[in-house]
């Protein structure tokens, strides 16, 4: 603690530990590194709110709550700002004439204290309208050093030569940018060397991200429920009811031509994203809900009889539980479900005692919606295969995280969410093997599934068309395909570099917050941070961080059966997504310090 600024970390201490842990001995981090570089705005600036000249515009905070993002960790430092952001520190030619980057490549006394710098704690706790009075004590200081270390984790054995400051690489540029970076020369593996993460410039496509809530700049962090839009997709839905609305597929006017032409083109983005064989394997659906009714009311119907075994998993959302135990009741098939172990990870070796010859379909999701855990599809899928039963991944909340692979998952059915990838609600794909698609019978009948009516008999058109009966949501489907350019244009793998970096630096500031206890430790997670808070309802954390613009869900996710695994009935789960910044997390944790006082 601090004895001039009682309440407020010290920040020589925090410094020195910095220090200590950048002049480690290489051999002191992991072998062969995890390929991160460090953010640049991991480093607080060395920010004075009082001194006009080291302000820095940020679009994430209004004018009149001056809140400067590189003091909440967010934001490049002020002084790097102002000399142009182009510079590297171990070339003269671009290197900043910066007093706060010392010549001995000593950490920054700017990077002590990664997380809420004592500056920002110090400048809210004097606006009383901002009504933010930090806590700060021991355990928050030891949360932002345990932050601290996670983040020097990230930074591989040869950024450290002989030890000291690591070399990075600050790209990127413009006036008004507070940036991230995962600068790539040496961070970032293969084919994402030499990649910017640029965040701010990422969020600022969001328009929703400018909102404020309760009068504070909204954070949104409740992903997993669903995502933002950036204005591409905005845009480009617009433009579909501007230029191009028709029905399609049924005339041969002009219209109707660019309306196929913007559908069909939707279905191939999703064919290369999914990396699909064909593009007759992309069946358009509601969403993820849809597509696995749909595979239950046709597939299942047709072929799971009395005695045959569908095995889910512990982890399941309600809409990968509810259509197969509706086939219970009709059908008389066995449900049954792969446990979990402690930290929500599937059990492999139980999973494997449970597969057998009665075991006709394995149905599991590749992300927890409400734990966050990354289940080992691609074996899943195998040892299913092995088994001879068919499978289904359910890939809702992995598509806005990971690269989703479906000929290298080599599963049967695929089914994800437009509106958990940046793209529309309403609008979601069932993909399934193309011959299998074609032995399955339509679920629904209509309009544009046929091939030839008449009164005595029906012949259906093969896939995707056979199931998608009526007219669907056309412009959506092509927003989905402007939402998949999007992340494209960003790189999935990029995203889900830094939203692991992200997850760390959350993971480590929350373990510190007394009495929070996270549900869902697996080693493999993807944006989800559920956790259950001492002395608080969930409804209530839930209400306390919305008064301060932080949007996060609490309940119980729609997966009873997970948290009761847990003894729970339902947590607070932010969930995050790749243009949520550090500085969103800190805000996150401050408010939780707070409400503990
Ligand atoms: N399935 C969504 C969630 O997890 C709605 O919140």
């Amino acid at each position: 603690m601090s004895e001039d600024n009682p309440g407020l970390p010290n920040v020589e201490a925090l410094q020195k530990l910095a220090n200590e842990l950048f002049l480690a001995k290489p051999g002191n981090f992991p072998p062969g590194g995890i390929s991160y570089d460090l953010a640049k705005n991991q480093v607080p600036g060395d920010f004075n709110v009082q001194d006009p000249q080291t302000s820095l515009q940020d679009p994430h905070f209004a004018d009149n709550v001056k809140i400067p993002s590189s003091v909440a960790g967010s934001g490049i430092s002020p002084s790097a700002a102002q000399h142009g952001s182009i510079f590297n520190l171990n070339d003269p030619q671009t290197s900043l004439p910066d007093p706060h980057f010392a010549d001995d490549g000593k950490i920054p006394s700017s990077v002590a204290g990664s997380g809420i710098s004592p500056s920002l704690k110090k400048e809210i706790a004097e606006k009383d309208s901002l009504d933010i009075q930090y806590v700060s004590d021991s355990s928050f200081e030891s949360g932002l050093a345990d932050a601290l270390k996670t983040l020097t984790s990230f930074v591989p054995v040869s950024q450290f030569p002989g030890g000291g400051m690591p070399n990075y690489n600050f790209t990127g540029g413009g006036s008004d940018a507070s940036y991230y970076f995962l600068s790539g020369k040496n961070g970032l593996p293969g084919n994402m060397a030499g990649s910017t993460f640029d965040v701010n410039r990422y969020k600022s496509d969001f328009p929703i991200l400018k909102e404020q809530v309760n009068g504070r700049p909204l954070i949104w962090l409740d992903n997993a429920a669903t995502t933002q839009k950036p204005k591409q997709v905005i845009d480009r839905i617009s433009y579909f009811y501007e230029h191009e609305n028709s029905n399609i597929h049924r005339a041969a006017h002009d219209l109707a031509a660019r309306a196929t032409d913007a559908y069909e083109a939707a279905r191939q983005k999703v064919q290369l994203f999914l990396n699909a064989a064909s593009i007759n394997e992309i069946v358009f659906v509601r969403g993820s809900t849809e597509a696995i009714n749909l595979v239950a009311k046709s597939w299942g119907e047709e072929n799971l009889k009395a005695g045959d075994e569908v095995i889910v998993s512990h982890l399941e959302h309600h809409a990968n539980i509810v259509p197969w135990q509706q086939l219970i009741e009709k059908k008389g098939i066995v449900l049954r479900v792969i446990p979990v172990d402690e930290d929500g990870q599937i059990m492999l070796e139980e999973y494997a005692k449970l597969l057998g010859p009665k075991t006709k379909l394995v149905s599991f999701t590749q992300v927890s919606n409400a734990l966050g855990t990354i289940t080992p599809a691609k074996v899943m899928v195998e040892m299913a295969h092995q088994a001879g039963a068919k499978v289904l991944v359910d890939g809702a909340q992995a598509v806005s995280h990971m690269r989703a692979d479906v000929r290298l998952l080599n599963c049967d059915w695929y089914v994800f969410s437009g509106h958990k990838v940046f793209g529309p609600t309403g609008i979601g794909v069932l993909y399934g093997k193309e011959a299998l698609l074609n032995e399955m019978q339509p679920w629904q009948g209509g309009g544009n599934m046929i091939a030839d009516v008449t009164f005595e008999h029906t012949r259906y058109q093969a896939a995707p068309a056979r199931f998608e009966a009526g007219t669907g949501n056309i412009a959506d489907a092509v927003g989905l395909g402007a939402a998949i350019d999007y992340v494209n244009k960003i790189g999935i793998d990029l995203i889900q570099q830094y939203e692991h970096y992200l997850l760390a630096y959350a993971t480590r500031l929350l373990k510190g917050v007394p009495g929070l206890r996270l549900i869902g430790t697996a080693a493999d997670k993807a944006g989800v941070l559920s956790f259950v808070l001492e002395g608080f309802r969930t409804e209530q954390v839930g209400s306390a961080l919305n008064k301060d613009g932080i949007a996060v869900r609490s309940g119980h996710h729609c997966a009873q059966p997970i948290l009761r695994r847990f003894g729970l009935e339902s947590t607070v789960r932010p969930s995050l997504a790749f243009y949520n910044t550090c500085s969103d997390i800190d805000m996150l944790v401050s408010a939780l310090y707070r409400l503990n006082k």
